[in-house]
């Protein structure tokens, strides 16, 4: 049995997943990854910048072994965590990783009594809106033209448990998209 040597971090309850800060050393591998995550990735000094940021980066690995399979970032604003980043290595997706650090950010809005965790995310991209909806999330506001070199709106999406969202046409658009 081959037994894995992890840093400080938390093993998520009903994964396989391990989660745990970045450190400066994980970015070669969180770069590997962006770059094949997105069409206008973050540059290495975004990363760096946010880890200056007290706690503002997570790694995902699998007790398995094979080095990082996600990481995000957020930031803490006045009452709630932002998530500015998300990602999952292509091969790991579908298997957990991106819950397991929603669970963790969840834990953290707890223990900080924080209300709400929210994103940001493309109109285009509905698997990412698929993904945060089955974490609880709803979209709550339209941006409209938000990106600088895409024409294209965001949807505010949110996760506040106890607190409905809006019943609007926005509303209304998702419940047709995720019942079909
Ligand atoms: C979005 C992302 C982080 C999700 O990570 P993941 O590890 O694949 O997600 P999980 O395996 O934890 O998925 C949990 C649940 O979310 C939903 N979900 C996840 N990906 C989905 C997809 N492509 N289509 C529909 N539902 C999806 C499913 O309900 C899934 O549970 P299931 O697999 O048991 O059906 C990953 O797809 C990714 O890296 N995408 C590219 C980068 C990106 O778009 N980031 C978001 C920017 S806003």
């Amino acid at each position: 049995m081959v037994l894995m040597q992890f840093k400080e971090g938390t093993f998520m309850p009903k994964s396989n997943y391990f989660v745990r800060g970045m450190e400066r050393e994980d970015i070669g591998q969180v770069m590997n990854i962006e770059k094949s995550s997105f069409q206008f990735p973050w540059r290495k000094y975004n990363f760096l910048r946010s880890l200056d940021m007290p706690h503002a980066g997570l790694v995902c690995e699998s007790i398995k072994g094979g080095g990082i399979v996600g990481y995000s970032v957020f930031e803490h604003e006045n009452n709630k965590l932002f998530l500015l980043n998300i990602a999952v290595r292509g091969d790991d997706r579908r298997l957990g990783a991106g819950r397991a650090m929603i669970d963790k950010l969840k834990a953290k809005r707890w223990t900080r009594e924080i209300p709400a965790i929210e994103t940001m995310v493309r109109e285009t991209n509905i698997s990412a809106q698929s993904f945060f909806a089955e974490q609880g999330f709803k979209a709550n506001q339209v941006l409209h033209d938000n990106y600088d070199f895409l024409t294209e709106d965001a949807y505010v999406m949110r996760y506040s448990p106890g607190k409905l969202a809006p019943e609007n046409r926005l509303s209304g658009f998702f419940k047709g998209v995720y019942m079909r």
